[in-house]
């Protein structure tokens, strides 16, 4: 059966079989949804910039054995537990507790999702505002650079690389970048699954990958697409040291928003008619697949210009801009690429903030638009003390008690718990609910696997899926382990 609209969009808790709930209008609606959640900053300026940090080939290959054994079960496992549940994440999570005579208190795991999700919006939507820069900055250099030439023409070197520190040294302007992100996305979320993230993963999404084709052919024409094709595919097995591992496992969880029951919240849109692995494969393999070619996107256009393809967030907000500078169309393709970047960012925003409104929604029994409103305004203040992390308040250390996280600022600190605890914690719980605690019947008619797959599947949520993530929690706390 199709999930029906409600007019209100008004949850129906006590009732998991009844569907009067606001929902994907379609398995392609859903589809698009979660992808458009996986896919975002963290596939394009994280994906490349860790695969650089980590040596390339032994990165990569490394990472998609993770995504396809790891990450792919526990998607599986969050979207069934959600579909099952057609609540909020805490709530979906309680109701498969409680049907199989388990404590209730496993609504937990996705509590510290639905709060590590606000957490990840808060410090998302801040780099979401530099992309809203970016786009204004190219644009703007449409009209100074025209259209075929390259990018900031007439700028010296030292001009460009100074474009992205004089932003981050700019607070007030970030703060007015970051709640204008965050005011978007809540424009989004405010209006409902079927009339708003629906609409913006249906139009966006499709807008999206045609850009990042568009341009990745555009820049194998035009950089060094075969030097591009060996880096990222050559796999040096020398390079794959332990602290590489951890960088791919952490960053295919990232990647596949798991861990932060997003993709539980995402999966109790979804209707019983829909077989849950295949769409679970279809997200997963296409969110790698972005991941592959914004490296192919990349790593051309910056290895053409003599660039270094190292440096983290600034592989591309102070790298790129060096490289448009010499490719022809450079302020169009600039332009275009920002514009790309930030559909993917809206996608995944959008995601970040329905986690912890349809929670506060069945929690306070409000209505979604003034919920979402307050979930928007909590976001633009951590955000703007996320913002003046790079400024005023750049020595303000908000965790710097616990060694940890000890001397990272409030955009660091969120960033570092999500990922260092909140991500590895949560899918451990969730493999663990799934594979251990929750009464099979309620788990194995809905996965859409038969014979040897699911037998492999729960042998994978049971077994691998947890000590894998768990090594991953204890060297995340303990980085000396692997030698940092
Ligand atoms: N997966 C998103 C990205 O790659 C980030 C994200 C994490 C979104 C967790 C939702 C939940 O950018």
């Amino acid at each position: 059966m199709v999930a029906v609209s409600s007019a209100d969009g008004s949850s129906n808790e006590g009732n998991p079989q009844g569907r009067q709930r606001d929902g994907w209008s379609s398995r392609t609606a859903f589809i698009l949804a979660a992808i458009g959640s996986a896919v975002g900053l963290g596939n394009l300026v994280r994906f490349p910039a860790e695969a650089a940090a980590n040596g390339g080939g032994a990165f990569v290959l490394f990472y998609i054995f993770c995504i396809l054994l790891i990450g792919l079960p526990v998607l599986l496992s969050e979207t069934l537990i959600g579909r099952y549940g057609q609540s909020s994440a805490t709530i979906s999570v309680r109701r498969m507790a409680e049907a199989s005579k388990a404590s209730r208190y496993w609504e937990g795991l996705a509590g510290l999702g639905v709060l590590g999700s606000f957490m990840i919006l808060a410090f998302y939507c801040v780099i979401g505002g530099w992309v809203l820069y970016y786009i204004g900055l190219f644009l703007g250099d449409i009209f100074t650079s025209g259209v075929t030439g390259g990018a900031l023409t007439g700028m010296s070197a030292e001009a460009i690389a100074a474009i992205f520190p004089a932003l981050l040294e700019n607070g007030l302007m970030l703060t007015g970048l970051d709640i204008a992100f965050v005011a978007i996305t809540l424009y989004f979320v405010a209006r409902g699954v079927a009339g708003g993230i629906e609409i913006v993963a249906v139009w966006l999404m499709p807008a999206f990958f045609t850009l990042l084709l568009g341009i990745t052919i555009y820049g194998a024409f035009s950089g060094a697409f075969a030097e591009s094709l060996v880096y990222l595919f050559t796999f040096d097995f020398s390079k794959l040291t332990g602290s590489v591992m951890l960088a791919a496992v952490g960053q295919a969880f990232f990647s596949l928003s798991l861990g932060m029951a997003g993709m539980i919240t995402y999966g109790s849109y979804v209707s019983r008619d829909v077989n849950l692995a295949g769409t679970s494969a279809i997200i997963a393999a296409s969110d790698t697949a972005v991941a592959l070619i914004a490296g192919l996107c990349i790593f051309p256009i910056v290895l053409a210009a003599g660039l270094s393809t190292e440096g983290g967030l600034g592989l591309m907000f102070n790298t790129l801009p060096h490289a448009f500078q010499s490719m022809p169309g450079g302020s169009v393709i600039g332009l275009l690429f920002f514009i790309m970047v930030g559909f993917a960012a809206l996608t995944s925003s959008v995601a970040l903030m329905e986690v912890p409104t349809a929670w506060a929604r069945e929690k306070f029994k409000t209505p979604r638009a003034p919920t979402a409103i307050a979930i928007a305004g909590l976001a633009m203040a951590l955000g703007a003390a996320s913002a003046y992390s790079f400024s005023a308040l750049s020595d303000f250390h908000p965790l710097d008690f616990i060694p940890l996280f000890a001397g990272e600022t409030v955009f660091e600190t969120l960033d570092s718990v999500t990922a260092k605890l909140f991500m590895p914690i949560g899918a451990i719980l969730t493999s663990i609910f799934v594979g251990w605690i929750a009464e099979r019947h309620l788990i194995d008619m809905q996965t859409g696997l038969t014979g040897g797959m699911h037998q492999f599947w729960r042998f994978l949520v049971r077994w691998l899926c947890p000590m894998v993530l768990s090594l991953i929690l204890i060297v995340g706390i303990f980085p000396s382990v692997v030698g940092g």
